[in-house]
């Protein structure tokens, strides 16, 4: 197995330095370490180069990336450049975009997820379109994201919306989201029901209400990694039970993901959002070590089979 972070964006010779921690837990287990020049494969556009520091491995092996979110297009450049190399990512590039772009899985969760309606869009969307794609939704309360991100620090501006038939909420928030999303904007818009959760506190920084969020690492359908996702707030009593998502975990077409699950005030815990393994944050409470150990574990294990 191989393992791959970014480089420092100084120093081709460096780790990036928020992949620090998980690298030097990696190294200390004896997992293969490489580093991709990242800015070399999004700004460059050039996945040779990116992937000019990665030793051929002796025999063809199983890669797992771990670093910056990459659109579909950019991953299948650096899947296909390590692939000459002798080295097969975990995911394959449909398996990444199946997470990484919630319209993709939305079919899979959609029992266990807030409701949710989007569009494709790259530039400005008529006001009209957005009230009618949000018709459903009759006067409730609703949230805007981009098929990947959506701006949750910036609340009550680009995220909430308190009304989906209220026309200047919707064009106010959704404008705000559109002018601070610019070329970044992802796919286009996801309008999702706003679901009450329960709460742990304000984020310090942002004062956004923070829901009791997990995030769980699957790996070929198992959870290897549960970690309250907030690194504040107290999460008093337990985490989610793992055979609540079960059957979810088993039919979500991607060897290596995140499941994001949050409590409802009602006690259910439901989806918030999925996303590729390779590119989602350990959450600042996990453990790199026992992340790393079992992700060792289970590659290798499949490798040898
Ligand atoms: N449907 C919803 N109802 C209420 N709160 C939500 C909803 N969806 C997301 N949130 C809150 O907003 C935060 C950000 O949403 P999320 O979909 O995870 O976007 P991001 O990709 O930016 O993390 C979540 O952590 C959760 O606290
Ligand atoms: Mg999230």
């Amino acid at each position: 197995m191989r393992l791959l972070f970014c480089s420092d964006p100084l120093d081709v010779r460096r780790t990036d330095s928020a992949y620090e921690v998980e690298a030097a837990a990696a190294r200390e287990l004896g997992i293969d370490i490489s580093l991709i020049n990242f800015e070399a494969l999004v700004y460059d556009e050039d996945a040779g180069k990116a992937i000019q520091r990665v030793a051929p491995p002796d025999h063809p092996c199983m890669g797992v990336f771990r670093g910056w979110m990459l659109t579909p297009h950019r991953y299948r450049h650096l899947y296909e450049a390590l692939a000459e190399r002798g080295i097969e990512l975990i995911n394959s590039p449909d398996a990444y975009q199946h997470c990484h772009y919630l319209p993709e899985s939305y079919a899979v969760i959609e029992q266990h997820t807030p409701r949710s309606v989007w569009l494709s869009a790259s530039g400005d969307v008529s006001t009209d379109s957005l009230m009618e794609l949000l018709r459903p939704f009759g006067s409730q309360p609703v949230i805007v994201k981009d098929f990947v991100k959506s701006r949750k620090h910036e609340w009550n501006e680009a995220c909430f919306i308190p009304s989906a038939s209220n026309r200047e909420a919707v064009e106010r928030v959704v404008g705000r989201f559109m002018e601070l999303q610019g070329d970044d904007l992802n796919g286009g818009l996801v309008f999702r029901e706003f679901i009450e959760f329960e709460q742990l506190t304000a984020h310090s920084r942002s004062g956004i209400p923070l829901a009791k969020e997990y995030r769980l690492f699957i790996l070929d359908g198992e959870p290897i990694s549960t970690t309250a996702y907030w690194e504040e707030g107290s999460y008093d009593d337990a985490a989610p039970s793992n055979d609540d998502f079960r059957t979810v975990m088993k039919s979500v077409r991607s060897r290596f993901f995140t499941m994001d699950v949050a409590q409802r005030r009602s006690g259910e815990w439901i989806i918030v959002e999925l996303g590729d393994g390779q590119v989602a944050g350990l959450p600042e409470r996990a453990d790199p070590t026992a992340f790393y150990q079992a992700l060792k574990e289970h590659v290798m294990g499949r490798e040898a089979a």
